[in-house]
């Protein structure tokens, strides 16, 4: 774990779903809220970590130093970091492992993403692209059709009801109608659920995240240069980065995401904490099967119970279990390469008291979990209170 203590001080989002400006605007202006709210000013921050997965789509690429101009910043050094859907979770490792090992005092790590200019034909072939492109891509899986391969291989093995992965999606739904950055602030019914069109069998509307527009930004800095933080900080306690095979055919099974139990374990280790401390999680449910996966395969759930335990109620917002307060991916939307820091904003409002009607319980301890693709890559960070 890193050499200096290292705290999350200051976070900020958009409203995710439809932005006007471009993802490096909206960058730009979520940067700078994020640092205000730190009670810092760009001068202080000495390096950025910038995620723009699909930048392609407007035509930009190395946007770094354009945010950094933005912010008056320009001689700051950025660095793009890209890693499917887990680009931001994965700057912000970059960030902790600088800040930590005492490289920089105040990294800035921000995500974002602009894609509501294309259809959803578009869209898909765009994020098709960080599948394996000559196996998958080229033959026309596209993410909903991949993970609907990962839904029916688990629907196969374990006795999975279609209202366990509706369940999922509910509650999504309700946290995200108590989130002002989510996308759909809706709620939903089961039978709005069971009676929304089959999109990949057996993954229906309400099983797949949104195409969303969005920025989310967080500030990383050393317990020592901040001394007085203007709001309650995250204490990292853990962050880990893990690869694994990304080719579906390569795996051993589909019944879950190596990546993912790696990632947890040795996050675990690192925190000296065991999952029973955790209080509550953002987890990367892009697809609701996404969200059983996860919540089995860092322990919190044996293999196969996830879904009943959804379906009881143990992740809902006053449940045993909070699992992902915002909405999560499948609500709050996803913004590619916004998502990873979005998880951690919302940790920091919890534990600052700044979410209102999706307040859960306790605050002490919480996880993000943030996938890229079908499990290629995936980080995991674990956080507490001072
Ligand atoms: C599910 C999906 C195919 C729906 O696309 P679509 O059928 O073209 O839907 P549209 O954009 O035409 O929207 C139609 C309506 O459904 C709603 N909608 C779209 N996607 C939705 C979703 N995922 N959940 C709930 N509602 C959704 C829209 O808001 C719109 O509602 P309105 O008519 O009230 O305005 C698309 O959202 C999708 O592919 N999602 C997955 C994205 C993805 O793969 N991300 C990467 C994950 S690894």
């Amino acid at each position: 774990m890193s050499v200096r203590e290292t705290w999350i001080v200051g976070a900020a989002s958009n409203r995710f779903g439809r932005m006007k400006e471009s993802a490096r605007e909206a960058a730009t202006r979520v940067s700078l809220e994020a640092i205000r709210s730190a009670g810092l000013e760009p001068k202080d921050i000495g390096h950025t970590f910038v995620s723009n997965a699909f930048g392609i789509a407007e035509h930009q690429a190395h946007v770094g130093p354009l945010i950094n101009g933005g912010l008056g910043i320009p001689d700051v050094p950025s660095a793009t970091i890209e890693s499917a859907c887990s680009s931001s979770s994965a700057g912000l490792h970059e960030a902790i492992v600088h800040v930590g090992g005492g490289f920089e005092d105040a990294v800035l790590v921000v995500g974002a993403e602009k894609l509501s200019h294309l259809d959803t034909l578009a869209a898909t072939s765009y994020f098709a692209i960080a599948a394996d492109y000559p196996f998958e891509t080229k033959n026309g899986a596209t993410f909903p059709g991949l993970y609907a391969t990962l839904a029916s291989a688990y629907e196969h093995h374990y006795p999975t009801k279609p209202e366990m992965l509706g369940s999922v999606a509910i509650k999504a739904h309700a946290n995200g109608a108590r989130n002002p950055h989510a996308h759909f602030q809706k709620e939903i019914s089961m039978d709005t659920y069971l009676g929304s069109p089959m999109i990949a069998s057996p993954l229906r509307l309400y099983d797949c995240c949104p195409f969303s527009d969005g920025a989310a930004a967080v500030v990383v800095a050393a317990k020592e240069f901040v001394k007085k933080p203007a709001l309650e900080p995250l204490v990292v306690r853990a962050s880990v980065r893990t690869g694994s095979v990304t080719e579906m055919q390569d795996r051993p099974d589909l019944l879950g995401l190596p990546a993912t139990r790696n990632a947890a374990a040795k996050a675990f280790r690192q925190a000296h904490l065991e999952p029973s401390q955790i209080d509550f999680l953002e987890v990367h449910d892009c697809f609701t099967i996404a969200e059983l996966f996860a919540l089995e395969d860092m322990g919190f759930f044996p293999k196969g119970t996830a879904g009943a335990a959804s379906l009881d109620g143990v992740t809902v917002r006053d449940g045993k279990l909070p699992v992902n307060p915002s909405g999560g991916l499948k609500a709050k939307g996803h913004p590619v390469s916004a998502t990873g820091a979005s998880q951690v904003v919302e940790v920091f409002e919890q534990v600052n008291g700044l979410a209102g009607s999706r307040a859960v319980p306790k605050t002490e301890t919480a996880l993000t979990h943030n996938v890229g693709a079908t499990g290629g890559s995936c980080s995991v960070h674990i956080f507490s209170r001072r």
